[in-house]
């Protein structure tokens, strides 16, 4: 892969050289792909689940038994549509100078796809005939089945997949659940964001995909293997950077990786050969002005009284009884009511998240710019 200009990219996974650690979690990935066990992976909103995926796969390039096949669902809105991303995946997966890839054009032969090319990039994307009930319960089994016969073994990524939950069609997860149990040699990875959803899904005795998969449940990012990997970055650019620099960065961002990411990349902006505390104090400072704008349009989406729960939640960090008295008026909330109310609509906007999976669960802002902004204000 080519060198970056900014050793901190942002947004897609420009591979391994960029990728900080989760060494461990790949381990267990793969280990799970070996065995044939499905995953649903879990962790909040921007902590690198995406990212993750991606490093898997990566590490599948060279290997001709394995394709890996990565769709990210959200845009989809219904079966027909999900069933034509897939099968859209697939297509591209498989050149069709290859036997395997004549084999899977002739099998897309079957549905009278509509194929149309992406205006910019020209990639081939499918839409099969998929309008009778039994076509929408039928022809993603039926794309799986084929792959799954086949000499290479499939692993599909389906990132977002929460937004099956959004499908008019209410037996979507019974559809995929039954499809899927009859593969042998195809291995998935549900992956989502929202938290809630995806708990729905997978956690909850009477729904189809219960007890189907493997948990995983991904983790903040080592402080001291963050440490050394930015570290690393500054030197291989014949740069340096303070310890006591570094200690500022990931406390400031509690090591919430997209927000480490981002604060590492204006960092390393300011094109300081030498970065001192005095320039992170300074990039923490330019990353909220900047930011300002989208916090004031925050601030007019939210009642006065869920936006003092907000504040309140971000000057304390971490809220771990945010009915209790001392809370309450520490922070002038009015009333237990109220709070629970402020609660149910910050969780709802996710401008908050509960972690729950500590021995001492607490209430936390999700976006670490916004928590420094509504300290430092
Ligand atoms: N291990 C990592 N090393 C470096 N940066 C990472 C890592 N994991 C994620 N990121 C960064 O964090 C951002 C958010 O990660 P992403 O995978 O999109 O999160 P999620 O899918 O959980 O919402 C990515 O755009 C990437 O810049
Ligand atoms: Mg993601």
């Amino acid at each position: 892969m080519k060198s970056l200009l900014n050793p901190f990219p942002l947004g897609v996974y420009n591979g391994p050289e960029y990728f900080c650690n989760r060494s461990a979690e790949v381990k267990e990935i793969n280990q799970m792909i070996n065995h044939g066990a499905n995953i649903a992976l879990f962790a909040i909103r921007r902590l690198g689940k995406t990212g993750l995926i991606h490093h898997v796969f990566n590490g599948h390039k060279s290997n001709k038994k394995t394709a890996c096949i990565y769709v990210d669902i959200l845009a989809t809105r219904n079966i027909a549509e999900f069933t034509n991303l897939i099968a859209t995946a697939v297509y591209n997966k498989f050149p069709q100078q290859n036997t395997l890839g004549k084999k899977i054009s002739e099998l897309f032969k079957r549905f009278r796809p509509t194929i149309t090319f992406d205006e910019l990039s020209g990639t081939p994307s499918l839409s099969l005939t998929i309008d009778t009930k039994t076509q929408k319960e039928n022809t993603i089994g039926q794309i799986f089945q084929f792959l799954d016969k086949q000499k290479v073994k499939v692993v599909f990524a389906i990132d977002e997949f929460q937004q099956i939950l959004e499908y008019p069609e209410s037996n979507t997860e019974a559809i995929l659940r039954t499809q899927i149990q009859q593969l042998k040699n195809t291995t998935f990875i549900f992956c989502g964001s929202n938290q809630k959803m995806m708990h729905q899904i997978f956690n909850s005795a009477k729904r189809p995909f219960f007890g189907s998969c493997s948990n995983l449940n991904l983790g903040y990012i080592d402080e001291k293997d963050y440490q050394s990997f930015i570290k690393k970055k500054f030197n291989q650019r014949q740069r340096t950077i303070d310890d006591e620099a570094l200690d500022f960065i990931c406390r400031w961002t509690c090591l919430h990786t997209f927000y480490t990411q981002h604060f590492c990349h204006t960092l390393f902006n300011k094109n300081k050969v030498h970065s001192t505390l005095k320039d992170v104090r300074e990039t923490a400072i330019d990353i909220l002005n900047l930011n300002e704008g989208i916090y004031f349009q925050y601030k007019n989406l939210l009642t006065a009284a869920q936006w003092n729960l907000l504040r309140a939640i971000a000057c304390e960090e971490h809220v771990y009884q945010p009915q209790s008295k001392l809370f309450i008026e520490k922070y002038k909330l009015g009333t237990p009511a109220l709070v629970k109310r402020g609660l149910d609509a910050l969780l709802e906007k996710e401008m908050i998240f509960y972690q729950s999976g500590v021995e001492k669960p607490y209430y936390e802002v999700y976006d670490k710019f916004l928590m420094r902004w509504l300290q430092y204000k």
